[in-house]
């Protein structure tokens, strides 16, 4: 891997490479435990050998082809019930990069998924710490897949297989998206959340689309209607508003 020379102030100015870890998020967490991270350091790797994703998944990705990373970063200044902020300002970080390099049918899937043409192309997962009544660290973890072209899951899809016609450079990216990031958490770090807010809303995947979803207690028929401030998913089923977390709701897709 070349250097990465991003844009930026902070965000990767401090940049550990590794060819191969269990995951680059540990690596981060083993850092910032040895007081080895500054802020804005950046982890990227080409093989992850226990790469993890949301809900306790594994985040599986070939090698040398797609986007492994975490950024560290101390926001020491945002508050606990703000939290989801820090998801909105990474999605929205991830969905810019993106596109920046293509002009397919982007779009950010609740909470922080990425997706083209209604497949999975990213994700994002952010573990924090605190300290007393602050949040000591967060890492943010970010896996998008750019050159890889065969996926086990058919829903999963990549920057190259959805743009045929182009070429793309990984490290390229990675320095649009740290660069991006930053003006980003520039802008949380300000309290422009507004800003973040409406970003995230325009390219939100189905907002004010009837479509379908799965809960508890079945399949049914709704309308997302807004993000509310705790992150959770506002609904509109038969005119009555429901709201759910993460665990709680499945888009169905193509039904
Ligand atoms: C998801 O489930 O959608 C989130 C996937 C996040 C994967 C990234 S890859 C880099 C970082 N290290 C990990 O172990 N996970 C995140």
């Amino acid at each position: 891997m070349l250097k990465i020379q991003p844009k930026s102030s902070f965000v990767g100015k401090n940049q550990i490479y590794l060819t191969s870890c269990h995951s680059t998020n540990d690596i981060a967490s083993e850092k910032i435990q040895n007081r080895e991270a500054i802020d804005g350091t950046v982890i990227v790797t080409d093989h992850q050998t226990a790469g993890r994703g949301q809900r306790g998944n594994q985040w599986q990705s070939d090698t040398g082809k797609n986007v492994l990373m975490s950024i560290i970063v101390f926001p020491d200044f945002l508050k606990f019930e703000n939290q989801f902020n820090l998801s909105i300002c990474t999605a929205v970080s991830i969905f810019e990069t993106l596109s920046f390099f293509s002009n397919q049918n982007i779009k950010i899937k609740w909470p922080n998924d990425m997706y083209i043409n209604e497949k999975k192309v990213g994700g994002v997962l952010i573990e924090t710490g605190i300290s007393g009544q602050k949040f000591s660290h967060a890492i943010v973890g970010i896996g998008l897949n750019i050159l890889q072209t065969e996926f086990e899951n058919p829903k999963s899809t990549s920057l190259a297989v959805q743009n045929p016609e182009k070429s793309f450079n990984r490290d390229r990216i990675i320095e649009k998206l740290l660069g991006v990031f930053e003006e980003n958490y520039f802008l949380l770090k300000e309290n422009k959340t507004s800003v973040l807010k409406e970003k995230y809303m325009d390219n939100l995947l189905w907002l004010n689309e009837e479509k379908k979803f799965s809960d508890s207690n079945g399949p049914f028929g709704g309308k997302i209607v807004d993000v509310i401030n705790d992150g959770r998913l506002k609904i509109e089923v038969e005119n009555k508003i429901k709201y759910y977390d993460i665990k709680e709701i499945t888009y169905l897709f193509h039904d």
